[in-house]
């Protein structure tokens, strides 16, 4: 459907025009006084210096013309030469109905589809997940279903980190521990197990105790690398334990990414790059791209244009070894030839901002992505605690994933049995759904670029901008369709009707404006824009719910009216909030 501003412009255009304007000057915004007007068109002030005319007196000659519209119900021409609107009734009620028909609610999806590759989560196996990872896993899905929900084909990554320094780590400390295991024996002829000799606990002990022992001691570093290297080359033994471990971190991190609610279509890692590299780099050493720097080989990607320094990308280290660059770039090799995406989308911290500019660069300069690929990196900033510093643990600690979605789960429970009489059992599993919604809105509520502060109480409450209000203000509406239905009612037949009051009129406008937030937070990749706009429709709701007795009103068509905007009203909140990545209860 064509977006409700949009018609506004075009009656604003055939106004300007009739007038004996220039119909470019008719555009109409949202008004920034919402007491005099709803919206407003300042063509007329543009237009004063080109026709050296007074601009009242072009908003007067326009605002005649206005006024015969089907569009507007109240047209004002006002000192200096602004032209204050408000929308008829009728019209805004019509287009309603159209919006409760269309299944996508007005969105149109996009004429032309694009396969979009959404790098996202970027976990390191046998690493725990920490709140680092938070924020990509959250964004990401949102992205995802956004991109989806427009039409277009999205196909999410995981990207882990699973063939660094941190397996050669692991390796490494088992050996050390149980230096028995067939994987060691440099002859093993057998089969190995089928089990691995250690669990995700173990794990979780193991890598922090290699890392910390790594630091300390020159010659295990040393034995690490090495370790790394081995694997790297297809050492057997360390192959079938790196199985082992990917196996045993994977299930692990999908429970994880599962209670987050975020799943990913392919569970890829740097791993799956390797087998591209050393064409990769035969290529860019024959064409001249990538040249010896010091032992390195590098591709120098500074620009004419550049206002910092942008230093050359290493692409192999003086010892051949490949880089994260090298990874990504190899990547990219894969993307294309499996996927040929007409855009790569990656999500990290914004720290690694450096890094995607180095690799874009090589990947257009060398051709290894197509012209027309767009290659973007949405960096965000960090997730701090109350201290205004990166959030950590009470005692300092890096703060896991798994215990800060306990405690926010504890504090949901604690808060929904303070408030009411519920079932302990039933108010667990409520206190699951909207503690997601308190850690998703509480950071997509943020533009992603910025550092926010995580405040469990703030993202916790029932009031304010939060996660809890937006579901509780979708369980009261879902609470008065069940009683309109409970008194033998259905609402699907239920038909919007002109707004009876104001508050009505306002909820209506805020429902009117879905499909153009929803185009305008996809092209933007802009979350933040979906929370700021149901906090607003939530509020217009909760307005209308209070000076309004829905369901004791005795004009039955009155009532199925109302009914069919609460459930339009559901449907759209309900249809941001699964966008966004999380859902509502029936009750709570
Ligand atoms: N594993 C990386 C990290 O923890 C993130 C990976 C992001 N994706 C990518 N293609 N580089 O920082």
């Amino acid at each position: 459907m064509e977006q409700i501003l949009n018609l506004m412009n075009q009656e604003a255009v055939k106004a300007f025009e009739a007038a004996g304007y220039d119909g470019s000057l008719g555009r109409v915004t949202l008004s920034n006084r919402p007491d005099l007007c709803e919206y407003q068109c300042n063509g007329a002030m543009a237009g004063a210096k080109k026709y050296k005319k007074a601009p009242i007196m072009i908003a007067n000659e326009v605002a005649a013309q206005l006024q015969k519209s089907q569009v507007f119900e109240e047209v004002n021409a006002v000192n200096p030469g602004f032209i204050n609107l408000r929308l008829k009734r009728e019209f805004l009620t019509g287009y309603l109905q159209r919006m409760q028909a269309d299944e996508n609610l007005s969105v149109e999806k996009a004429a032309d589809p694009k396969t979009i590759i959404l790098d996202y989560g970027g976990a390191n196996v046998a690493k725990p997940l920490h709140v680092g990872h938070l924020r990509s896993a959250i964004i990401g899905e949102s992205l995802k279903r956004m991109g989806r929900f427009m039409g277009h084909k999205v196909i999410g990554d995981v990207h882990l980190g699973d063939w660094g320094l941190q397996m050669g780590l692991i390796i490494t400390e088992l050996r050390r521990r149980q230096p028995d295991l067939p994987y060691f024996q440099e002859d093993f002829q057998g089969e190995y197990p089928q089990e691995a000799p250690f669990t995700i606990s173990d794990l979780e002990e193991i890598y922090p105790a290699a890392s910390k022992r790594s630091k300390e001691d020159e010659a295990y570093r040393d034995e690490a690398l090495e370790a790394t290297a081995g694997l790297q080359q297809g050492k057997p033994g360390y192959r079938a334990l790196w199985n082992h471990i990917m196996r045993v971190s994977v299930a692990d991190l999908k429970k994880n990414y599962g209670k987050l609610n975020v799943d990913f279509d392919l569970w890829k890692g740097e791993s799956d790059a390797q087998p591209y590299i050393p064409d990769m780099v035969r290529f860019l050493k024959e064409e001249g791209y990538a040249h010896e720097d010091q032992g390195a080989l590098v591709v120098d990607v500074k620009e004419e244009s550049d206002t910092k320094e942008i230093p050359p990308c290493i692409i192999l280290k003086s010892d051949g070894a490949s880089l994260y660059a090298t990874t990504d770039l190899a990547t990219i090799v894969e993307r294309r030839k499996l996927y040929d995406p007409d855009e790569i989308l990656y999500l990290t911290d914004k720290r690694q901002e450096m890094h995607f500019i180095q690799v874009f660069r090589v990947a257009k300069k060398a051709g290894i992505v197509k012209e027309s690929t767009k290659l973007t990196h949405l960096g965000f900033g960090t997730m701090n605690g109350k201290d205004g510093k990166p959030f950590k643990t009470r005692e300092g600690g890096v703060m896991r994933l798994e215990n800060l979605i306990r405690d926010i789960e504890e504090e949901m429970f604690r808060k929904i049995m303070d408030n009411h009489e519920i079932d302990p059992e039933e108010a667990r599993a409520t206190a699951k759904i909207v503690g997601l919604s308190a850690i998703k809105y509480g950071d997509l509520s943020n533009q992603a670029s910025k550092d926010y502060i995580f405040d469990i109480d703030r993202f916790t409450s029932f009031e304010g901008n939060t996660g809890p209000y937006i579901l509780y203000t979708i369980v009261r509406i879902k609470s008065i369709l069940n009683k309109y239905r409970s008194g033998g009612n259905t609402v699907e037949g239920c038909v919007i009707g002109l707004a009876a009051n104001e508050s009505e009129k306002a909820l209506m406008l805020e429902l009117s404006k879905f499909n153009e937030m929803m185009e305008n937070a996809f092209e933007e990749i802009a979350p933040h824009k979906i929370c700021s706009y149901i906090y607003d429709l939530a509020n217009s709701f909760n307005r209308f719910y209070h000076e309004t007795k829905i369901l004791s009103e005795e004009n039955t068509e009155q009532q199925a009216a109302w009914i069919a905007l609460l459930e339009l009203t559901r449907r759209v909140l309900e249809t941001c909030i699964d966008v966004l990545g999380f859902s509502a209860p029936e009750r709570m």
